[in-house]
């Protein structure tokens, strides 16, 4: 499986990246970041970085959007830490971004190797917005996309309503949900948050002593005090890596075709992910705005936690 990855890292999307790079039959043929958990260089560089340590020191990463398209830039070093990564960037990676936007490089090479290459959005969806905007054939030339975000019947983790991905550029992810990709997965808070390692797998992550296992663990004891502190228990909630799983594997969750719409004027609801799951034989008189007209998505329903962290 060849993929392009689209990405904010951030703790868990670095965790992804390690996850991918482990997996014999995925070839990331380039990343690209957005703005998000930290802003667009940041997100890049440490994307390089990460790469490196996962041994893909030959993947390209392009700097995506800088800022969401109707809204102010905000990111969320509170979770991640102040360099995206708790603190363990470390040296910058010797190699530098290519010379293009992450969502060039989409258009680039979805151009180039049609209906072969899979996207993985795990941060803001401004980049695949912008794409589709520069290609409105994205849709066709693409083999499938999977997109990290939203809450569905589940609060929200920025707002009661609002997942951060979505939250971060309401306006990119309404555009995407409505361009009609045929074969788009939504992984939500509704699976992510039941995806939660906890004390003992932490422990047992420190405990292998390879350098991308000590990395990650690096990682995790930032993210998990985040968590501690917020929540009062020692977790890490694997949103992005349960993603790129379910891109692997999708036989790990169940799924529900709902169409979907980004709540974008709502003074308390703003990005909140908007469905009716409603299944009424005689809806004549249903009155619903929530996805009229879209194509579906596949939204993942129930996850398999236990195979996933094991795998992970
Ligand atoms: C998403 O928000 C970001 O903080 C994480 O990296 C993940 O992509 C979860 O809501
Ligand atoms: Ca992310």
């Amino acid at each position: 499986m060849r993929i392009i990855l689209d990405t904010d890292p951030g703790i868990d999307d670095s965790l992804a990246i390690l996850y991918l790079s482990a997996q014999p039959d995925v070839d990331i043929v380039a990343v690209g970041s957005v703005h998000g958990n930290v802003p667009a260089p940041v997100a890049a560089a440490n994307a390089l970085r990460v790469l490196d340590v996962a041994g893909l020191d030959d993947v390209p990463v392009a700097v995506g959007a800088h800022r969401p398209l109707a809204q102010e830039l905000r990111t969320a070093e509170f979770v991640h830490g102040d360099d995206g990564l708790g603190g363990h960037a470390g040296p910058p990676s010797p190699r530098a971004v290519v010379d293009c936007s992450a969502a060039e490089q989409l258009v680039r090479l979805a151009r180039a190797n049609p209906g072969e290459l899979s996207v993985l959005a795990l941060g803001p969806l401004t980049n695949i917005a912008l794409a589709v905007l520069l290609e409105p054939r994205l849709p066709e030339l693409l083999e499938s996309l999977v997109v990290l975000g939203g809450a569905l019947g589940v609060p929200g983790n920025v707002t009661a309503h609002a997942e951060a991905n979505i939250w971060h550029d309401p306006e990119a992810a309404d555009l995407v949900f409505d361009t009609g990709f045929d074969n788009l997965t939504l992984v939500s808070l509704d699976v992510t948050e039941t995806a939660r390692a906890d004390s003992a797998w932490l422990d047992s992550l420190a405990q292998v002593a390879s350098p991308r296992a000590q990395f990650a663990s690096a990682l995790l004891d930032h993210y998990a005090a985040f968590y501690s502190n917020m929540f009062g228990v020692r977790v890490a909630t694997m949103h992005d890596p349960l993603a790129a799983a379910l891109l692997c594997d999708p036989s790990l969750a169940t799924y529900r075709e709902v169409a979907v719409s980004v709540e974008v004027h709502g003074t308390y609801t703003r990005g909140q992910l908007v469905s009716d799951w409603r299944s009424i034989a005689d809806d004549s008189h249903i009155e619903s705005e929530a996805g009229r007209g879209r194509r579906p998505v596949r939204a993942a329903a129930a996850v398999d936690a236990e195979e996933f962290l094991t795998r992970l």
